[in-house]
């Protein structure tokens, strides 16, 4: 699994073992030979109907939207003011943030996802209770306090200045602290102004390991409305490189709406995009080219997106991307799937020595994938004719259902 995404470019043992010892990974291969290698005490487990893959990587979300996925009838800028604004408000609450970030990480590690790129609130507090709950777990996980001084209710604003000092503070406090990570998170171009936006870059200038982490060309009104907010801007990516934002850490939700020179200007800088594909139909935003992601060899994560996206289960999301790009008359095969949603999230976030593809040293973050989840799944699977085929059908009919057991860092964090 050393090379990107093509079909050619997997290993998988029919009668495998994944040898770990405390939170590393120290084996993988045919049972025969690694079995033969472990030391006569290891404890070995036998998992006749599972397949075991890389946790999944979800390279954008939201944890404060959880309690209002699948909100009724709008696209962004509407379902913006009408339901996100609102619930988001709630995260001033130390102990309403700390609720539901238990709840929004149960919910990933019951789908098999060990490491999210996570957006924040405004509220300084919801990421220290976002972090606080990560450590429970010791898990692998990057978030962002929101920077937004701009057209948003006021009680959902920051200003320049304390956007500034609370993401720096938050910084010095929780970046590279265990496993975790911060992300410099401006929600959009239209809720920054030009100050804050400057100051964002300026944080990242000081900073340069840190990620940024925020949303670019999902819904044509918003472009419209980039537009004519920053009309010195050649198109919207141009406002952020203008900031300059624009890094190898950088990763921007959506980008449906790209022209050639902001593909070239992704992939010169090493930024990467995440496909949001059920939030992308949800909210009606449009259809994603990964074509043109590739072509210009662009680096793309899959996100679930949630609450603009309808589940936190990555075997559900590579089921729409599939049909958003079936819409485009192309192919999503499953070894690229299964590759965007592990090693290429990994790829994306720059943590592919760690994380991504059950690599012997790397950390031992895996799930256990249950081929006889259901008695659908057990009798389709049946027919299946090779491990493509099995995949597929698995990220098709599966989801959280089809998830036995997540691992993080060698410890047991969810059994079904
Ligand atoms: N653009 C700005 N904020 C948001 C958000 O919360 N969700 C989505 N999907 N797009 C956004
Ligand atoms: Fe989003």
């Amino acid at each position: 699994p050393q090379k990107v995404g093509n079909d050619a470019a997997y290993e998988y043992f029919k009668d495998g073992v994944l040898a770990v010892q405390n939170d590393k990974i120290i084996a993988l291969g045919d049972a025969e030979w690694v079995i033969a290698t472990l030391p006569k005490e290891t404890v070995i487990e036998h998992l006749p109907d599972a397949i075991i893959t890389a946790g999944f990587i979800d390279t954008h979300i939201h944890y404060p939207q959880t309690d209002m996925i699948g909100s009724y009838g709008e696209q962004l800028l509407t379902w913006l003011n009408t339901y996100t604004f609102p619930e988001e408000g709630k995260f001033f609450d130390k102990s309403h943030a700390r609720d539901v970030a238990d709840r929004f990480l149960k919910e990933l590690l019951r789908n098999g996802t060990t490491t999210a790129l996570v957006f924040g609130s405004v509220h300084k507090v919801s990421v220290e209770a976002f972090f606080e709950a990560c450590e429970v777990d010791n898990l692998r996980m990057i978030c962002g306090k929101v920077m937004m001084d701009r057209n948003a209710p006021d009680y959902l604003t920051d200003t320049p200045d304390t956007s500034y000092q609370e993401s720096k503070e938050l910084i010095e406090t929780w970046h590279n602290k265990g496993r975790l990570h911060y992300a410099i998170t401006p929600r959009f171009a239209p809720t920054s102004s030009d100050e804050q936006l400057q100051l964002a870059g300026k944080l990242l200038n000081e900073y340069p390991d840190v990620y940024m982490h925020t949303h670019l060309s999902e819904n044509k009104d918003e472009c419209a409305w980039v537009q004519e907010l920053f009309p010195d801007s050649h198109n919207y990516l141009d406002v952020y490189d203008q900031h300059k934002l624009l890094s190898e850490r950088s990763v921007f939700a959506h980008g449906i709406h790209l022209c050639d020179s902001e593909y070239h200007r992704l992939h010169k800088t090493g930024s990467a995009i995440a496909f949001c594909p059920t939030s992308n139909l949800f909210i009606g935003s449009g259809l994603f080219k990964l074509n043109k992601a590739e072509e210009h060899d662009v680096n793309v994560g899959l996100g679930t997106d949630v609450g603009g996206g309808t589940s936190f289960s990555m075997l559900q999301t590579i089921n729409e991307a599939y049909k958003v790009i079936q819409l485009q008359n192309e192919n999503l095969s499953p070894i690229k799937s299964l590759y965007l949603s592990t090693l290429g999230g990994a790829r994306a976030l720059r943590l592919e020595d760690k994380i991504g593809n059950l690599a012997v040293g790397t950390e031992a973050d895996f799930v256990i994938l249950d081929k006889k989840a259901t008695p659908l799944l057990t009798s389709r699977l049946a027919l299946s004719k090779n491990i493509e085929e099995s995949l597929f059908i698995l990220m098709t009919l599966g989801d959280d259902r089809a998830i036995q057991a997540t691992y993080s860092a060698g410890q047991c964090v969810h059994k079904r």
